[in-house]
């Protein structure tokens, strides 16, 4: 969700540096941001105004960031920044971090939600704090004011962050020394050690440019960052901490956007090379993993979203190919119904950025019934991967754009090797997955994706979209409807083809957009079957098939990969839902109200 950077060292242009820094942490979502720095001392004796001496410059914008800069803001070696997404208080410049307290002498960020923030506000206020924002979080940095007055800076953040109820995280500066004071639980944060300066973020993909040394803090885990050295400890008992180093595997090229105009149509374009790679490098994780399923009695799969799909999906491929029954679950539901859970359980819990809190507590909440955890994750030392009994990366590289996609077929790749690993048929999985990546790229060929244009320009002006399918398919079109929801606004449903005749057809009148996906499989005549009760009705069948078919008024050819379908197939549906928002003059990277790691619940 939100996205913080901070910066102290020896250069002295910080503000470029933080800001560069919350440019990279764009894909997140946020809808407002800021900065600020302390100026240097020659920066302060050039200014006579007694004003700026002891005091931080703060600099605030509501919407992105755009062709913003920070070329006003004075020569730094100490500034932080932050990308808002607004939970507490309207999208206003007033309530963007940093927040200042009554002297403007310290300034915070703060990511998470302050829950207890009412109560203490009011005594802040009965002491005489001025509050100028709606937000939670300005309470925390008059809260830290009020301790100052009687305790060293670190103690009272401390002392602070402790009475701040729910998952936060939280840094702090002040005016007069050159360190970044920070603490988190819950909400993540990554220091990065450089030579003569250090750094703090949300996210270590924002580092990546200026060191790949990091270290990941843990849950009630505080830091004092100086431009020498940095300090770990314990936030409840003061307990010095050692740091544990890290090297990031990810590569800043990586991380960019290179020749493609979005981030999501790099990422679309990835994905054959990253099945080729899991198909190819992660035989021996698979096979440690597919023994850890054996070994358990029940598996549950858990994800939220997009992740939650792949889980669905693999529910069917644990079925068909391993004959093996696994069950799944959304994260923000699992909570309520884990309480069969025992030690022999097993939860492999699916997710790109591994921060995802609806899946952090369902996981908690599993390992308290003693189950054993299994993370398919993206993004090493996140906090599931962390928490995880077994662990796997699922390699996809950084994804950027707020719309999952390489991650989802990443996954989906990582499930067809261990439920073919489970039928003891690990060559055939991967061969089932090269088949995929052959597939992919022809869905990935320019004739292809001009086809899949023209659709997107004829779909543009329609209100409602359609996606059914059966089996395996049935998760392939709660994913594509998704897509196109969340990055071309427009409403678009996922239904398991066979429910049509129980409500959904209803809604199908002359013309409606129908997406049929019928690969070459046991469904393949019901969905045909389906596409023919639409077509009935009035509908505009688009069918997504290894053949053409008469019930089609337009065909989006995918060549049959075996079990592994799902993925060129999906892959038709990201495109279609990128190019439905180029066509609408959408930003597909960075859909409205969205963010890419939703640490909040
Ligand atoms: C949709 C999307 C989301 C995520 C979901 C889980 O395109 O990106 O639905 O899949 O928020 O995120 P992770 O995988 O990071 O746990």
């Amino acid at each position: 969700m939100c996205g913080i950077f901070g910066y102290v060292g020896n250069k002295t242009n910080a503000a470029t540096i933080v800001f560069e820094g919350l440019k990279r942490l764009e894909y997140r979502g946020y809808d407002s941001w800021g900065i600020a720095v302390v100026p240097t001392a020659s920066e302060k004796s050039k200014v006579k105004s007694e004003k700026l001496i002891n005091t931080i410059v703060v600099k605030k914008k509501t919407g992105k960031i755009g062709n913003a800069n920070v070329n006003d803001m004075p020569s730094s070696s100490f500034a932080f920044g932050h990308t808002r997404w607004a939970t507490h208080g309207g999208v206003t410049q007033t309530n963007a971090h940093p927040h200042l307290d009554c002297t403007g002498r310290i300034a915070l960020i703060h990511n998470g939600i302050f829950e207890n923030y009412e109560g203490i506000k009011k005594t802040l206020v009965k002491k005489g704090h001025r509050f100028t924002s709606e937000t939670d979080t300005e309470v925390a940095v008059h809260l830290i004011e009020e301790y100052r007055k009687t305790m060293a800076l670190a103690k009272a953040v401390q002392k602070a962050f402790n009475d701040m109820a729910g998952l936060n995280a939280i840094i702090v500066i002040d005016s007069d020394r050159n360190q970044l004071i920070a603490a988190r639980n819950g909400s993540p944060l990554v220091i990065g050690f450089g030579h003569q300066e250090n750094f703090l973020a949300s996210d270590a993909a924002a580092l990546l440019p200026h060191t790949k040394q990091v270290h990941f803090l843990e849950d009630d885990e505080m830091t004092i960052v100086g431009h020498k050295g940095i300090m770990i400890f314990d936030a409840k008992t003061g307990t010095k901490i050692a740091p544990k180093v890290q090297k990031l595997t990810w590569s800043t090229r990586q991380a960019e956007k290179g020749t493609y105009p979005y981030f999501m149509l790099k990422e679309i374009h990835e994905q054959p090379d990253i099945i080729a790679d899991i198909s190819e490098t992660m035989i021996s994780p698979a096979k440690r993993m597919t023994e850890v399923i054996r070994k358990s009695q029940g598996t549950y799969l858990v994800g939220c979203g997009t992740a939650g799909y792949a889980c669905m999906a693999g529910s069917y491929l644990f079925s068909k190919v391993a004959k093996r029954h696994v069950n799944w679950a959304v994260g923000s539901e699992f909570g309520y119904q884990l309480n069969f859970l025992t030690k022999k359980s097993l939860v492999m819990a699916l997710s790109q950025s591994g921060e995802t809190i609806d899946i952090l507590e369902s996981v908690k909440k599993a390992k308290n019934n003693g189950a054993s955890i299994v993370a398919l994750v993206n993004v090493l030392g996140s906090s599931l991967y962390r928490m995880a009994d077994h662990k796997t990366l699922i390699g996809a590289g950084p994804e950027k754009a707020v719309a999952s996609t390489k991650a989802f077929t990443a996954k989906i790749a990582y499930l067809v090797l261990l439920a073919y690993g489970l039928a003891g048929k690990t060559k055939e999985g991967q061969t089932v997955l090269m088949h995929a990546v052959s597939s992919g790229k022809k869905v990935l060929s320019s004739l292809s994706l001009a086809r899949i244009q023209k659709l997107a320009s004829r779909l543009k002006n329609t209100e409602h979209i359609f996606v059914v399918g059966r089996g395996i398919s049935y998760p392939a079109s709660l994913e594509t409807a998704l897509k196109i929801k969340e990055i071309s606004y427009i409403h678009a449903e996922g239904f398991a083809a066979g429910e049509l005749k129980h409500g959904v057809i209803a809604l199908v009148e002359k013309d409606t957009p129908c997406i049929v996906f019928a690969p070459n499989d046991e469904a393949y005549g019901a969905n045909l079957a389906g596409a023919m009760e639409m077509k009935a009705r009035g509908g505009f069948i688009v069918g997504i098939s290894h053949k053409p078919h008469e019930v089609f008024d337009y065909y989006i050819p995918v060549d049959d990969a075996c079990e592994a379908t799902i993925i060129p197939n999906v892959i038709v549906g990201q495109l279609l839902a990128y190019y439905l928002a180029i066509e609408k003059g959408l930003d597909p990277d960075m859909p409205r109200n969205l963010a890419k790691s939703v640490t909040v619940k």
